[in-house]
């Protein structure tokens, strides 16, 4: 009998002698609302009729264990594997399943993660599987762009293997498909570089859970990153198929990376981002002049600058030209945020539209929190980068140690200066030398960027909480001790 499972918790799905028993039978009527949806987990029996439209993850998703055991779906979702979700799959605890049905019921399947790519070392891990790391914040800001290895990692599901010879892209408009490119095919359009940040969605969570908890992976400052990306252009690949921008809403794009019930990653952008060529959408094949790695999307992703991480999709396997947005989970029910007093009781996901361009954002990456730094001449250096979604540019970063009595303005280091007006798609590094009291054993850091548009970021975290940590782009606050 093989548990795919290592549960940490020793109480969950454990047998308990103070509650039913149930067979599988008598389990597998329990899939639907009327009847109430039971769900499997080990030993354990669990009534999730009320926590279904709750889930974070979506009702369409957790209603495929409807009836039977969750451990397969967690075997690929293996980012549920925690203490947090073990207590409160627990609290949801009718009773246990038979021991024969238990052997019945386990799976003997290879791990879907078994064939993931080696990584750095360096990367800190926010989930294993599917694989989430960032770079620490010290490695972000030592150069403009960032090394590949180095690179954040935010996958969905396992990454697939794909051969190169063997790989096709599907271009479909409406419900017809109209090409199916080779990599060749790619290859041979006008070969576009362009450099670019990509950041998720949930950069900086783990501050805005520190306000009230919410779910979502604890990420630092370093989901995000900054390279040069080289492919095709979207815009010449589209105008091929002779598009009539008028009769379409939205560019679908699928990756080669399947869920358990073979449906894969997806996500949509505006059709007129996907046309105009001044967005430099690409679908690009090398990443920092080398090959994509597997990690970032082999052999061809979607670089979709100044849009959330999560639209620039990996493993492209199609690209669908059509009237509706992507009905996937990561476009309808997740990477959306709310006012801060939506709950999980009386969020309508339908009622937010998918976040695509990022807000302005900063965050200091030298000191980090609780260092010892020495001050040489009454002053501390801070450096730190900044970027705001949508091309636009970084025009300053303010910086100050006095709760914000006196702002200094940090030097711009490094940005994109080839970039033209409204394609600032890079980040900006700065650093400054900032003064501080004498004698003083302690100090407060915080940082906020403001954007060409003169945006600035939210003072604090407070009013901006959304149930799933998106945008966490709140002035960055970083306390530090002072050796003089
Ligand atoms: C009763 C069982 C379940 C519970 C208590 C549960 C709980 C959760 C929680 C708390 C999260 C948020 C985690 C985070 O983002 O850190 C989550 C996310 C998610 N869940 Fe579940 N879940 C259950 C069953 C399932 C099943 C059966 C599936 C798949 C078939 C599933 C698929 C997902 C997905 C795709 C996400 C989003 C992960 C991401 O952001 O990449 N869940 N779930």
């Amino acid at each position: 009998m093989v548990h795919i499972i290592n549960a940490k918790s020793i109480s969950c799905g454990e047998f308990r002698a103070d509650l039913k028993t149930y067979n599988l039978e008598e389990i597998n009527k329990h899939d639907n609302k009327k009847d109430g949806i039971w769900v499997i987990f080990k030993q354990g029996v669990y009534d999730i009729t009320d926590f279904v439209d709750k889930h974070p993850g979506g009702p369409s998703k957790i209603l495929m264990a409807a009836g039977s055991s969750i451990e397969p779906f967690w075997a690929i979702f293996a980012n549920h594997n925690t203490q947090e979700i073990y207590e409160l799959l627990e609290s949801m605890r009718i009773g246990n399943i038979s021991k024969e049905n238990v052997v019945f019921n386990t799976i003997n399947e290879n791990d879907p993660y078994s064939k993931e790519p080696i990584r750095h070392k360096a990367l800190k891990i926010n989930g294993q599987k599917p694989f989430c790391a960032e770079p620490p914040p010290s490695l972000l800001i030592e150069s403009f762009i960032t090394p590949t290895e180095l690179f954040y990692v935010r996958n969905h599901l396992p990454v697939p293997e794909i051969d190169i010879k063997t790989y096709s892209l599907e271009l479909i408009v409406g419900e017809v498909t109209r090409k199916e490119l080779k990599f060749e095919d790619i290859k041979k359009y006008p070969k576009y570089t362009i450099t670019s940040a990509i950041m998720c969605g949930g950069n900086r969570r783990s501050e805005m859970a520190k306000e009230k908890q919410l779910r979502g992976l604890s990420w630092g400052i370093g989901a995000v990153g900054n390279a040069i990306w080289t492919g095709a252009r979207l815009c010449d690949i589209l105008k091929d198929l002779k598009i009539n921008e008028d009769d379409y809403n939205h560019v679908q794009f699928e990756g080669y990376d399947l869920d358990p019930s073979g449906t894969p990653y997806s996500a949509s952008i505006p059709i007129h981002k996907g046309m105009d060529c001044r967005a430099d959408v690409i679908l690009a094949y090398e990443m920092n002049g080398q090959i994509i790695p597997r990690d970032h999307g082999f052999p061809v992703r979607v670089i979709v600058p100044g849009v959330v991480g999560a639209r620039n999709v990996k493993w492209l396997a199609k690209i669908i030209v059509t009237k509706e947005e992507s009905q996937s989970q990561w476009q309808q029910r997740d990477y959306k945020a709310f006012s801060p007093s939506t709950d999980w009781d009386n969020v309508d996901f339908s009622t937010a539209p998918a976040i695509q361009e990022m807000p302005v954002i900063s965050a200091i990456c030298k000191p980090e929190p609780s260092e010892t730094i020495k001050v040489i001449n009454g002053k501390i250096n801070v450096k730190g980068y900044a970027w705001s979604g949508g091309g636009r540019k970084i025009i300053r970063v303010d910086v100050t140690n006095d709760q914000g009595k006196t702002w200094h303005t940090a030097n711009l280091n490094a940005e994109d200066y080839n970039a033209k007006e409204g394609k600032y798609w890079s980040w900006t590094l700065w650093s400054i030398d900032l003064p501080v009291k004498k004698d003083c054993k302690e100090t407060e850091i915080w940082a906020k960027a403001v954007d060409a548009s003169y945006n600035v970021q939210p003072e604090s975290f407070r009013n901006i909480w959304n149930l799933r940590g998106f945008l966490c782009n709140a002035y960055h606050r970083v306390k530090v001790k002072l050796e003089h």
